[in-house]
C-alpha cells in the first residue's frame, strides 16, 4: 500500500526553510516578548470540520494541568520542568515497513501539510477532560508521503530519550522511552493528527513539544508527546501504560463510558477549570466521536479489548 508523493518528504521544495526558521524565531521573539497566549494566531490555520463546538478550555488550564512522566509525575511538574528541553533542532526517524525511511528534520516531517485547527475533546484515563485547539494535520498526510508498504499493520510511537534535559527520566517512573501504537486504520483516520500547536502558537513543551500526536477518541494516553521515532510495523507495538499495568490499561483504549478502570468507574468526568469539585458529567462512547471512529471496531468485544 505505497501511495503518491515518492521521495518528496523535503519541505524546501514547497517554502524555503529559511521562511520557516523566520517564523519560529519571530514566535521564539514574541515569547520572550510576553505576547504569547490565546490572544494571537501565530501559525497560519484553516479551520477544520471535525472540531467541536464546545468552548475550549483556557489557556491556563491546559498548560498548567498535564501529564508528562518525563518531567515527573505531578500535574504542574512538566510546567514546571518542561523548559529544559531543546526543540530545536528537532527531527524524526521514519522507519519501518516504509518506501522512503529515514531522519527528517521536523520541517520536513511537517512538509506541505494543510496546518488545521482542530479543537478536539480530550479524556485523561483518570477521570479529567479538557478542550483544546490544537495546531496540526493529519497523520496520513505524513504517512502517505513516506510511502506505507503493504506488510505495515501498525504504527509505533517513540518519545525522546534525553535524561539530562528530561529531569524525570532520572528516574525509573516508567521504562524510557515512552512508546504507543496504533492500528494503521485508526493511523489513517482523519481525526488522527500529529499537532505542533495550541492556540494558533507552537506547543509549550509541556504539551509535547515540538510533535505530539493526538487520538481523541482514546483516553488521552494515547497521545504520545515530543515524538522522535515513528514505525511502521506488523505486530501490534506494546505500548507504555500496558507494559507498566496491562490489566489496566490496554492497547486499544478507546474511550468507554460502559467499561470501567479496573480501581475507578470511566461513566463520569471532570472538566478542567471548574476546580477540584466541580460538577462530573458524563462521559460519552468513543469521547463523542463515534461517528467517525465506531466503525473500526464492528463485531470487536470492546470489554475484551479495551
Ligand atoms: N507522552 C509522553 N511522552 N509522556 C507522558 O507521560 N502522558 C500522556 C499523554 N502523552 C504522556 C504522554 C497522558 S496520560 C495524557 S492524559 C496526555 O499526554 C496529556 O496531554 P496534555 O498534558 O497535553 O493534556
Amino acid at each position: 500500500m505505497s501511495r503518491g508523493w515518492k521521495n518528496t518528504l523535503k519541505y524546501s521544495q514547497v517554502t524555503p526553510r529559511a521562511d520557516y526558521l523566520n517564523r519560529r524565531q519571530l514566535m521564539a521573539g514574541a515569547v520572550a516578548m510576553g505576547f504569547a497566549g490565546p490572544a494571537m494566531a501565530q501559525i497560519a490555520t484553516v479551520p477544520s470540520r471535525y472540531s467541536t463546538s464546545m468552548p475550549p478550555n483556557s489557556f491556563e488550564d491546559v498548560t498548567t494541568y498535564n501529564n508528562f512522566y518525563e518531567f515527573g509525575t505531578g500535574k504542574d511538574d512538566p510546567a514546571k520542568n518542561a523548559h529544559t528541553l531543546t526543540v530545536d533542532p528537532w527531527s524524526v526517524k521514519i522507519d519501518g515497513m516504509v518506501d522512503n525511511p529515514g531522519n527528517y528534520d521536523l520541517a520536513d516531517i511537517i512538509g506541505g501539510a494543510t496546518m488545521e485547527e482542530r479543537i478536539y475533546r480530550l479524556r485523561c484515563v483518570e477521570g479529567w477532560s479538557a478542550v483544546i485547539p490544537w495546531v496540526g494535520f493529519e497523520l496520513s498526510n505524513l504517512l502517505n508521503r513516506v510511502g506505507v508498504q503493504s506488510g505495515a499493520k501498525y504504527v509505533k510511537f517513540e518519545t525522546l530519550v534525553r535524561p539530562e534535559e528530561m529531569s524525570g527520566q532520572k528516574r525509573k517512573l516508567l521504562q524510557w522511552p515512552y512508546v504507543e501504537g496504533l492500528r494503521l486504520d485508526e493511523a489513517m483516520n482523519p481525526l488522527t493528527i500529529l499537532a505542533t500547536g495550541l492556540y494558533g502558537n507552537e506547543l509549550p513543551n509541556q504539551n509535547g513539544a515540538p510533535l505530539r500526536l493526538v487520538v481523541p477518541w482514546k483516553y488521552g494516553f494515547k497521545s504520545i508527546k515530543s515524538i522522535v521515532r515513528i514505525s511502521l510495523v506488523s505486530k501490534e507495538p506494546l505500548n507504555t501504560w500496558q507494559q507498566e499495568n496491562a490489566r489496566e490499561y490496554g492497547f486499544f483504549s478507546n474511550v468507554n463510558p460502559n467499561v470501567d478502570h479496573p480501581r475507578w468507574s470511566q461513566a463520569t468526568e471532570r472538566p478542567l477549570g471548574g476546580g477540584l469539585f466541580s460538577k462530573r458529567i458524563p462521559t460519552e462512547m468513543f469521547n463523542g466521536y463515534g461517528d467517525q471512529v465506531a466503525a473500526m471496531y464492528t463485531g470487536m468485544d470492546l470489554e475484551k479489548f479495551y
